[in-house]
């Protein structure tokens, strides 16, 4: 047990911060880790977008640096480890370190909704690969750097599904509860080496994606739940991601923060 005094605090102005900062963003080039990227860079954050869809990668990350901002594109499938790991070093060789992760790349938006029993198993297994298979290598891959700076910064994008129950994407549900169980294990381990691991649990959000794929009534229905009435889009999510990133949440971890307008309660 550490007995030193406690830690000084930075002054207010600096609580939130993320100027110079490294942050890789997983799924970066698309939907909602789009925003993310781009919002993380206006804030100053150096951004390495990684992204399956090496074509949208490379556009977020031109356009953050159009914007003055710095952004390096990288190719990665999450779900191969060779990939990660190369990931990593990328960040590592672009900027010289790694401050934060944020695991956003997963499969959503192309699943389709249909009952429990009709989901193929060969769609199962690539869901878990890439959903908590692909979110263990993309931490295994920054440990290391994280380590030998003494902090990081992990943040896990869980679902609201996991606290609604949310049925006919169970393989989805599933894996979404996962990232939680996985959040608060992982905080513990890493916790000595002064790394935070926390979620985020987004609410139904009109991402690219999810805007044109989901049913309207369903949109409707889901927006009449919520105490703040009105539909959830990717800049809603953003503050509740930048804190997470941002010194201000540096003795948080293990934590789920659902960011869903008050639809869940947790
Ligand atoms: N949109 C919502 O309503 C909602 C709600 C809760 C949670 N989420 C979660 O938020 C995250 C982003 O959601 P979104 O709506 O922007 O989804 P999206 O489908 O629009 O974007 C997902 C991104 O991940 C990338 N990706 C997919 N597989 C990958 C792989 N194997 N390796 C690397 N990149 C890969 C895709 O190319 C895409 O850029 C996801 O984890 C999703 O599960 C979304």
């Amino acid at each position: 047990m550490d007995a030193s005094p406690p830690p000084a605090g930075l002054p207010g102005a600096r609580l939130f911060d993320v100027t110079g900062d490294v942050v890789i963003v997983t799924g970066g080039g698309n939907g909602i880790g789009a925003v993310y990227s781009r919002r993380l860079a206006e804030a100053g954050a150096r951004i390495v977008v990684a992204d399956i869809d090496r074509n949208a990668a490379e556009a977020v990350a031109g356009k953050v640096r159009e914007a003055g901002g710095m952004a390096l594109a990288v190719a990665v499938d999450i779900a191969d480890e060779s990939a990660a790991t190369s990931m990593a070093a990328a960040a590592e060789a672009e900027f010289g370190r790694i401050d934060a992760l944020v695991n956003n790349a997963g499969l959503m938006s192309e699943l389709g909704r249909r009952a429990w029993h009709e989901i193929d198993v060969a769609e199962w297994d690539r869901v878990m690969a890439v959903n908590l298979r692909g979110l263990f290598l993309c931490c295994r891959a920054v440990y290391p750097y994280m380590r030998r700076q003494g902090r990081g910064k992990i943040v896990n994008i869980s679902s609201g599904r996991v606290f609604e129950g949310t049925p006919y994407r169970l393989h989805y549900t599933t894996s979404k509860a996962g990232v939680v169980g996985f959040t608060r294990a992982l905080a513990r381990e890493v916790g000595g080496d002064n790394i935070c691991v926390n979620a985020v649990a987004p609410g139904l959000t009109l991402s690219g994606a999810q805007a044109t794929t989901s049913p309207p009534e369903y949109v409707l229905d889901y927006d009449r739940g919520r105490s703040l009435r009105r539909s959830q889009y990717p800049d809603d999510l953003v503050g509740a991601v930048v804190f997470l990133v941002s010194r201000a949440s540096d003795f948080i971890t293990g934590q789920t923060l659902n960011v869903d307008g008050g639809h869940a309660m947790h």
